[in-house]
């Protein structure tokens, strides 16, 4: 029997598997299973018969090209798109400012690849995107967290964070955002603190890697400008991707960044990949140049929000005191907080008996907290799932809350037991 894992390189070695994807192949087994635990589009939001339309004329006039190999950087008719498709959020960028990317995750890890050395220190957000936890972490970083609040990442526990390390003297190489309808937390930092952030990279001479997914998923409020755009000083690399406003299954995402980086990221691209799929961002490119996303745009906006009230008013309805969870104003996520003590994985293999899934708290906490916390995702399950599935978990809690507390008074002391 060959030892394969003698082979396998240090930092693989190490790696763990997401438990979402894992818990993803269960959810798959078509047992009657609500699942609130991927971060699934609703399929009802692809446009098929659009996409139905622009593959024939693609393939029709331009097999030739989006058959070919294409350029790493990206079809050049997509990046130009892309650069209207970000002016709609105030940000303004050239076409070399712009390289395409199998997807966001792809694009994480590129960062991780071009930026980050065993031992270097990344800046996250407490709790934070585990994918982008993961992509850095492949390539031996330490993530030091920093707590957010109902407005983003805490600006004040950030600034003492970035001292404690300056006097250690150790400089983050990046800080890590997720500042729209964060997932896990459906969190939207406020435009003070995204400000703030970009004057403490400054002090502390560090990037910013602003990772913005969900954006234009917005169904309630103003929203705050995009890092990307209140930075005049070019320090932030903004990644995006059409997972949730088009298909994830079309991979396709990009990174905006000043072009140095840009020029490294194409370089390190070229040995993993040589390009992303010319046919996808074909069909990508044609898709914009019809405007079939931003006029789908409002219907998905609302069918996300409507499923997001569902959910707030089963959990509402159904949670025991002691529960508590956020009020995403767009996105795909909430936030889901037991009474402390209470160990959400622990619960895990009794909810998936009970058939409904939910994602753990502790791995989106790079500081091993969020035990008692859970991920739901909103955008997946039906109406009537929601309600069932919330039920169904909100059962399991009450038998897991800790035994009530009996206050006994005697002259005037209280026993707790
Ligand atoms: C914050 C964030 N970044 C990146 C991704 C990766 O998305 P994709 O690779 O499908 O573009 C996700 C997916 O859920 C995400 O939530």
């Amino acid at each position: 029997m060959i030892d394969y894992e003698a082979f396998y390189a240090t930092n693989t070695r190490s790696a763990e598997r997401s438990l979402i994807r894992e818990l993803l192949k269960v959810s798959r087994t078509g047992k009657a299973m609500i699942s609130f635990a991927g971060g699934f589009p609703d399929p009802a939001t692809f446009p098929v018969a659009e996409l139905k339309e622009v593959t024939q004329d693609v393939l029709a006039t331009g097999a030739a090209l989006a058959l070919q190999y294409g350029p790493t950087e990206g079809d050049p008719n997509l990046r130009d798109e892309l650069v209207k498709w970000m002016a709609k959020d105030g940000i303004t960028t050239r076409r070399d400012n712009i390289l395409v990317t199998t997807s966001s995750q792809q694009a994480l890890d590129l960062v991780g690849k071009v930026f980050l050395d065993p031992g270097d220190v990344v800046v996250v957000e407490l709790p934070s995107y585990l994918g982008g936890l993961q992509a850095f972490r492949a390539y031996g970083a330490e993530m030091v967290g920093v707590i957010q609040d109902d407005d983003g990442i805490d600006t004040n526990l950030l600034a003492d964070a970035l001292l404690r390390l300056r006097r250690q003297r150790r400089r983050p190489k990046f800080l890590y955002a997720v500042p729209d309808f964060q997932n896990p937390s459906g969190i939207t930092w406020t435009r003070q603190r995204r400000e703030r952030l970009l004057v403490l990279a400054r002090e502390f001479e560090c990037l910013v890697v602003e990772d913005n997914p969900y954006r234009e998923l917005r169904f309630s409020g103003t929203a705050p400008p995009p890092i990307f755009a209140l930075d005049g000083e070019a320090r932030t690399i903004y990644l995006s991707t059409f997972s949730k406003t088009l298909a994830p299954g079309l991979r396709i995402g990009w990174i905006a960044g000043p072009e140095p980086v840009i020029a490294q990221c194409v370089t390190v691209k070229q040995a993993m990949d040589l390009c992303s799929p010319s046919f996808t961002q074909a069909i990508a490119a044609a898709l914009l140049r019809r405007g079939d996303l931003l006029r789908r745009l409002p219907d998905t906006v609302t069918l996300y929000g409507r499923k997001r009230e569902v959910m707030l008013e089963a959990l509402e309805r159904e949670m025991p005191a002691g529960v508590t969870w956020t009020r995403p104003e767009g996105g795909l996520f909430l936030w889901v907080r037991l009474p402390d003590g209470m160990d959400t994985g622990a619960m895990l293999r009794e909810a998936v008996e009970e058939g409904v899934m939910y994602v753990p708290g502790q791995p989106f906490h790079a500081d091993g907290g969020g035990r008692n916390a859970m991920r739901l995702n909103f955008s997946y399950p039906s109406e009537s799932e929601i309600r069932d599935g919330i039920a169904r978990l909100a059962r399991l809690v009450t038998r897991h809350l800790p035994a009530p507390v009996h206050t006994i008074h005697r002259r005037g002391t209280s026993v707790s037991d």
